[in-house]
């Protein structure tokens, strides 16, 4: 980040909610289960299947998952008798990691088996290093039990290549990102080519153990050197996705589906959109033209 982005990113999160609203639009699929489904199979039709995330995290109360773990039941019944193409990603936080262990990986568990009996995959989303530990442990849990859960990796930890070498000798599914929490240097890598480079040797890692891997990012040089990898080992059919958040390189997304690559699209609803909306404006550079008009919009 130049210093005209940090400026940027430090003055969001105390930008008013309705302009962070207005502004993030593009990157939720609205309030609702229906609006998410619609979106959803509007990405079907384009050929992309679709993650859902029903937003939130860090709850204060086990109790303030049951919400959550209904929604998500929901989607997995109306993905299935709707025939869409999508499956679902879960923050442990969300489901109570933090607040009750034990509640969390019951949450979980109920989330998963219903899905694993509608044949729908369950991604475990990596949130702030503070929970890796535990989210490793409850998705080994989970993956000793069902068969269509897998994890994410952030290239960004330095923990990671060890992480990948364990999960790829598991025959682990690992969606590969660079990571979006601010992480000390003592654990992770600061640098944007050391985590790009960190991005390409877990790919490699997967990929050489014949581990489905999931490619998460809109990083130009990253989608190309992935793509350069595929080819290395043959193409790698079945065992790889592009993956990329909803709302952001359009462009990109719609060159790797008409190249053929299977493209899968996060779709991220519900009323708790303010947390993420932050850490997506606060990830773009080029939020400050947005956000300056946004507010001319708002005065006018
Ligand atoms: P980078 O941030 O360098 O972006 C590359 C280019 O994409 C930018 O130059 C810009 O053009 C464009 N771009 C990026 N963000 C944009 C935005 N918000 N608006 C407009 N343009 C934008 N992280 C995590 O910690 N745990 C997780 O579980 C996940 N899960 C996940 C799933 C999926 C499908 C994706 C794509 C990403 C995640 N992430 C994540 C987030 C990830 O770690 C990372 O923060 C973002 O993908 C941004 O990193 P890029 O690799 O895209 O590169």
């Amino acid at each position: 980040m130049n210093v005209l982005d940090s400026a940027i990113a430090a003055v969001v999160p105390r930008l008013p909610q309705s302009v962070v609203g207005r502004v993030s639009r593009k990157y939720i699929a609205g309030e609702t289960l229906d609006s998410a489904l619609d979106a959803t199979r509007a990405l079907n039709q384009c050929g992309m299947s679709v993650t859902l995330d029903v937003l939130g995290e860090n709850i204060d109360s086990a109790g303030q998952a049951d919400p959550t773990v209904k929604t998500y039941r929901d989607a997995l019944s109306e993905m299935d008798s709707r025939s869409l193409d999508g499956n679902i990603s879960i923050k442990l936080t969300h489901l109570g990691l933090r607040v009750d262990r034990a509640a969390c990986e019951a949450n979980a568990r109920a989330i998963v088996a219903d899905a694993h009996r509608r044949g729908i995959f369950v991604r475990v989303d990596m949130e702030d290093s503070g929970t890796t530990d535990a989210t490793l442990e409850v998705f080994r849990e989970l993956r000793s039990e069902f068969s269509g859960v897998g994890i994410v990796l952030q290239s960004a930890l330095r923990r990671s290549e060890a992480d990948a070498r364990a999960l790829a000798a598991e025959g682990a599914r690992v969606r590969v990102c660079k990571g979006i929490y601010r992480e000390p240097k003592a654990i992770a890598f600061q640098d944007a080519t050391e985590i790009r480079h960190s991005f390409l040797r877990l790919v490699d890692i997967l990929l050489g153990h014949g581990c489905h891997v999931a490619i998460a990012t809109h990083d130009d040089e990253l989608v190309e050197k992935s793509g350069h990898l595929l080819e290395e080992r043959g193409g790698c059919d079945g065992s790889y996705e592009y993956q990329m958040l909803l709302g952001v390189r359009e462009d990109l997304r719609r060159d790797l589906v008409a190249a053929g690559h299977p493209m899968r699209v996060y779709v991220p609803f519900g009323q708790d959109w303010y947390a993420y909306s932050i850490r997506r404006l606060k990830e773009n550079p080029r939020i400050a033209g947005h956000i300056a008009r946004a507010m001319l919009r708002r005065r006018g």
